[in-house]
C-alpha cells in the first residue's frame, strides 16, 4: 500500500452501528487481536488485557445491560418518584471502573453535540424526540446487533499510560477489522456496569474495564453511511507564542 492508499484506507474507516448476526471465525477474531498487538506501547508492557465475548456469554451481558437500561431510562422518564426509585434499588444505576459519563468541558461541548445532532439527523430523529433517541441509545447494549462484543480491561498501576496503551491497541484493531471487511464501534456505553462483564471473565486484581468495542459485518442500514465530520488540522495545531 503507498502513502495515498494508507491515507485512504484510514479516513474510510467509520464506525459501525448497525451489524449483521452472521458470526465472526474464532480465527478472525484472534488475528484483529495479533494486528492490534502490533501498536507500540509504554515500555512494551501491553498493560491491558481483553474479554471477548460471544455466543451465550454476549447475549447473557447484552441482557443484564439491556435491563439495566430499561431501569435507568424508564425511571428517568417517570419523574421524581422514578428518579427515586432508581435511586433506592439502585438497579441500573452507574457503576463502572471508570467514570463513563461526566459533564463536557465548555470547549469541547459543541463537539459533542453537532456529533448528536448530526448523527440523529442523519437517521431522521428529531431533536426532541427523546424516545427515539433513548431507543436508539439502547441499541449500544444489544452491541448493535454485533454478534461479537470485546472488553477492554487496563491495568491501573501504570494510570494513563495503560490507557493511552489500550487506546493504540484498540484504533489497531478497529483498523484491522476495516481491512478484513468487518464493522467497528468502540462503546464507552459498553463499560458503564462493570459488574455483568466482570463476572465473565477471569480479571487480574487492578485491572479496570475501560470500554468495549462491538465487532461484526455491517448491514446496508443508512445509519452505517453516517460520516462525523473532522476537525481541520488547525483547530488542533497549537500556535507557536513568538
Ligand atoms: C473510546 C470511545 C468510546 C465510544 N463510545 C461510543 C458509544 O458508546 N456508542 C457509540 O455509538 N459510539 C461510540 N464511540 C464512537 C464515536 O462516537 C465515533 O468514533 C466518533 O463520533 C467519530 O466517528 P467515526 O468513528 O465514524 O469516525 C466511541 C468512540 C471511542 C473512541
Amino acid at each position: 500500500m503507498d502513502s495515498t492508499g494508507f491515507s485512504e484506507f484510514v479516513a474510510s474507516r467509520r464506525t459501525t452501528r448497525d451489524f449483521l448476526p452472521k458470526p465472526v471465525p474464532e480465527k478472525l477474531i484472534d488475528q484483529l487481536i495479533a494486528d492490534a498487538m502490533t501498536a507500540p506501547s509504554w515500555s512494551n508492557t501491553r498493560p491491558f488485557m481483553v474479554g471477548i465475548a460471544t455466543g451465550e456469554r454476549r447475549d447473557r451481558i447484552s441482557k443484564e445491560f439491556l435491563n439495566r437500561w430499561k431501569a435507568a431510562s424508564d425511571a428517568l422518564n417517570s419523574g421524581i418518584w422514578g428518579r427515586l426509585k432508581l435511586l433506592i434499588t439502585r438497579y441500573g444505576l452507574p457503576k463502572s471502573d471508570y467514570r463513563v459519563f461526566r459533564p463536557y468541558p465548555k470547549d469541547l461541548k459543541p463537539r459533542q453535540q453537532k456529533v448528536g445532532a448530526d448523527l440523529y439527523g442523519f437517521i431522521d430523529i428529531s431533536r426532541d424526540d427523546r424516545q427515539a433517541r433513548q431507543a436508539q441509545w439502547g441499541r449500544n447494549y444489544e452491541f448493535f446487533g454485533a454478534p461479537v462484543s470485546l472488553f477492554i480491561f487496563t491495568h491501573s498501576g501504570l494510570g494513563e499510560y495503560s490507557v493511552s496503551d489500550a487506546g493504540l491497541f484498540m484504533q489497531n484493531l478497529m483498523l484491522s477489522a476495516h481491512a478484513h471487511g468487518l464493522g467497528s464501534c468502540a462503546q464507552g456505553a459498553s463499560a458503564l456496569w462493570a459488574e455483568p462483564v466482570r463476572k465473565e471473565f477471569e480479571i487480574p486484581r487492578g485491572y479496570k474495564l475501560l470500554c468495549g468495542i462491538a465487532i461484526g459485518y455491517p448491514t446496508d442500514h443508512k445509519i452505517n453511511q453516517f460520516h462525523a465530520e473532522r476537525l481541520d488540522i488547525d483547530q488542533i495545531k497549537l500556535l507557536p507564542n513568538d
